[in-house]
């Protein structure tokens, strides 16, 4: 069924915007062609903001429900967190005994990233900064992955992977690593409500997860064509934003359009109330994903533990309560509180209960452990996030233990 292994990730920044939902919709495409491990890559965060982390878990959070709301499915793939597979750290390590430094130290995007980092005042000529591609081959090898959907951004570091695991498998005599290629897509590039690149920090962004107000005061701010001062005087559409997303999310009209706008047949207004209909439309599933998603109530997680005791009381290792009935302790079903949810949710939340089962009857966790990891991640994001690493976890010690093997890491 499968043609192969993906991975890919992004750094975790938050909410994303518009710009990035093509990507993933490509993500979300191959997620039926292919296993796949997407990845937030919060460790990739820390090489540049190491001195600012207070909004990482936040940041993760929200970027995973925009994954998740646009497609991204956590039963197909893994989705999970970079530095909850602590063995993509220590590849990293095997791999920087062998990573000549002239192949960091050329990397393009590590020049050109210190530049822009020099000019706002801050020195990243930290050890892990340079390793940044590094760390990016490991990513991707510790699942040999032979593909991965990319930005042209990134084809610098691909290229790196590929030498990394030739060299691996040279000297280690092995075959072990694949060497990855980069699948590009092409991805309409969307400017921002003022023109400029689109991004949050320029307030110039409408974010995936906008809601109707905030797309009305984006596309109401877009700027349309400078000269055209009243509504008699002809438009020019190529210099005018709203023109420019006409061209990426409504093609169809766009010849109309040119034609109307160009002999004045037309007025901005009635563009702008189009256009905002299409993100609407657009966006409008997404949102009601995303809200499923961010839902927190666990009653089905709860009945399914108490469901479990048939389960667990075969495995004989319970307390009784005082009718001699084995039961899953008191204080970790109360934790299990209220869940709503599709059936798909459900049956998901029910897996993911076997999981923590499983883990506790295997003496994983104990008690107070299972209390914790409720109290402090049982949302189904989390949730998500914790199947996801797991997942991800086992693939990754196969790869560690062929890796030693292959180096002679015996003990
Ligand atoms: N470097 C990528 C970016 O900045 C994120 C990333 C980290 C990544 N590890 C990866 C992408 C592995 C693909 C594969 O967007
Ligand atoms: Fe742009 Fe439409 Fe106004 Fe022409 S009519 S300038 S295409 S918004």
């Amino acid at each position: 069924m499968s043609k192969g292994t993906i991975l890919s990730g992004m750094r975790p920044t938050g909410r994303l915007h518009i710009g990035h939902l093509s990507v993933l919709e490509n993500w979300a495409r191959l997620q039926d062609e292919y296993r796949c491990y997407f990845m937030i890559a919060d460790l990739h965060s820390l090489t540049t903001k190491f001195d600012d982390t207070a909004e990482l878990p936040n940041d993760t959070r929200q970027m995973v429900l925009d994954w998740l709301s646009v497609g991204i499915d956590p039963v197909k793939s893994a989705v999970f967190v970079q530095s909850a597979v602590r063995e993509h750290a220590e590849l990293h390590l095997y791999f920087s005994m062998n990573t000549p430094l002239s192949w960091l130290e050329r990397c393009p995007t590590y020049k050109d990233q210190l530049v822009q980092f020099e000019k706002q005042g801050k020195d990243i000529t930290t050890y892990g900064f340079l390793g940044y591609p590094l760390l990016q081959a490991a990513d991707i090898l510790i699942y040999l992955a032979d593909t991965v959907p990319v930005g042209e951004d990134q084809l610098p570091h691909i290229e790196l992977t590929r030498e990394v695991a030739r060299r691996f498998n040279f000297l280690y005599k092995t075959d072990l690593f694949p060497e990855p290629q980069a699948l590009l897509g092409r991805f309409p590039l969307v400017p921002g409500v003022d023109g400029r690149k689109m991004s949050k920090s320029y307030g110039n962004d409408i974010a995936i997860s906008a809601s109707t107000d905030e797309v009305k005061k984006r596309v109401n701010a877009m700027i349309t064509d400078p000269e055209r001062v009243r509504r008699e005087d002809p438009g020019h559409p190529e210099v005018c934003i709203v023109h420019k997303y006409q061209e990426i999310y409504n093609n169809e009209m766009l010849e109309y359009v040119q034609k109307a706008c160009r002999g004045a047949e037309r007025g901005c207004v009635a563009c702008k109330k189009e256009l905002l209909e299409i993100v609407e439309e657009m966006l409008a599933p997404i949102r009601e994903r995303r809200a499923r998603y961010e839902k927190s109530s666990y009653e089905d997680l709860r009945q399914y533990i108490l469901n479990a005791r048939e389960y667990l009381s075969g495995q004989g290792s319970l307390q009784s309560d005082d009718n001699g009935t084995e039961r899953v302790p008191e204080a970790v079903v109360d934790r299990f509180k209220k869940f709503t949810g599709t059936r798909r949710e459900k049956n998901y939340l029910r897996e993911i209960g076997q999981y923590i089962i499983d883990d506790y009857m295997a003496g994983v966790f104990d008690e107070n452990d299972v209390c914790d990891v409720v109290d402090a991640k049982m949302d189904l994001v989390n949730l998500i996030l914790i199947k996801g690493s797991q997942r991800a976890r086992l693939t990754a010690r196969n790869t560690i233990k062929k890796v030693r093997d292959a180096m002679n890491l015996r003990y």
